[in-house]
């Protein structure tokens, strides 16, 4: 089985080619970044523009530096959804085109289910059940998988994701977007214990998040501070996203039982919340996993992988195919 990923849902253009023999025999992403640093996010029509224009050269770029021609491919694997809709169809229109054109398998993946299995792309022991921390630019959750294709979310942000939360944090201290590498640079010269900014919900044992307040408080205390104050800022705005995620994933692990964690999505590239997730693993006698960096930030090698999972396993598949913006989890067949 070679399975061909596509992922476009927001501002990475990403292909990847996933072997059953031989694992991920290739991915490229193109990331938009560029584009968007003078607006400080992502305008949905530039976005499906670029999309547009370079994914037919990175997949042609993709097999040439695999040595595969496009009908070795068995099985297309995109993200429907969730996404922006723009984003979304250009991957779809490609991935339709491949499979009707050549007669191959079409998966449609949902992107989130993506990122949860990011962790086996790179080592086969992890396996389900599992524990994900999920936190992205879009997303903020706590799954339970279960089982391949069986996900339940535990707690998940009720307003801002914590890679926007970042990002906005990043906005405020005069970084360019995407805010969430910089303000962790900044951090690294910063002392987390110098502000207390709220950790919200941490009372009603809810696992839910929220962190648009924290945002505020980031902007309140910015009043009376100046330049030379932002490192300490950076740092313990960190400090205070890390402390929720990591005492709400503690709840979920005494709630389930569950001894086996991974951590994915942009925000997984976080240094100091990758340690302190091992620190908190080691002590607790838990495992932790998280993909190496190029895999936490959107990729196709991701969708690729849950393509191939969603067939090995003869997973049920989403059989109305057509591009969602939103696309809960838990709405994997509807
Ligand atoms: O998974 P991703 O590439 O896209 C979405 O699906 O959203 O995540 C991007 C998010 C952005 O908000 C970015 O600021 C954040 O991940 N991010 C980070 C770091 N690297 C990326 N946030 C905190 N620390 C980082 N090192
Ligand atoms: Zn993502």
């Amino acid at each position: 089985m070679l399975v061909l990923g596509i992922e476009s849902s927001c501002d990475e253009t990403g292909l990847a080619v996933y072997s059953e023999k031989d694992g991920l025999l290739g991915h490229l992403v193109n990331s938009q970044v560029d584009l968007f640093t003078e607006y400080g996010g992502v305008i949905p029509e530039i976005a499906a523009r670029d999309h547009s224009v370079k994914i037919i050269h990175i997949l042609k770029q993709l097999l040439t530096k695999s040595k595969l021609d496009v009908s070795d491919i068995s099985l297309v694997a995109y993200t429907a959804g969730p996404g922006l809709i723009g984003s979304l169809m250009i991957g779809e229109t490609v991935a339709k085109t491949i499979s009707a054109i050549l007669d191959k398998e079409l998966l449609p993946i949902n992107h989130l289910e993506g990122h949860i299995l990011a962790p086996a792309l790179e080592d086969s022991e992890i396996k389900p059940p599992y524990l994900c921390l999920l936190v992205s630019g879009g997303h903020t959750q706590i799954i339970e998988c279960k089982d391949y294709g069986e996900y339940q979310i535990l707690g998940e942000t009720i307003d801002d994701a914590c890679g926007e939360a970042f990002d906005k944090v990043g906005k405020l201290l005069g970084l360019e977007y995407p805010g969430g590498p910089k303000v962790s640079k900044l951090a690294e010269n910063g002392n987390p214990h110098r502000f207390n900014f709220p950790r919200a919900m941490l009372k009603d044992r809810s696992l839910d998040f929220s962190f648009s307040g924290l945002k505020t408080a980031v902007l309140y205390a910015l009043e009376d501070l100046n330049e030379k104050d932002y490192p300490d800022v950076a740092a313990s705005f960190q400090e205070a996203v890390i402390d929720v995620l990591l005492h709400k994933l503690n709840w979920a692990i005494e709630d389930t039982g569950i001894k086996t964690l991974v951590c994915s999505g942009g925000v997984a590239a976080n240094t100091i919340l990758r340690d302190r997730l091992k620190r908190m693993a080691d002590e607790r006698s838990l495992s932790v996993s998280y993909p190496s960096i190029e895999f936490c930030t959107d990729n196709a090698a991701m969708i690729a992988f849950a393509g191939y999972v969603r067939k090995k396993y003869n997973l049920r598949s989403y059989n109305t195919s057509f591009a969602r913006p939103r696309w809960p989890l838990g709405e994997l067949y509807d």
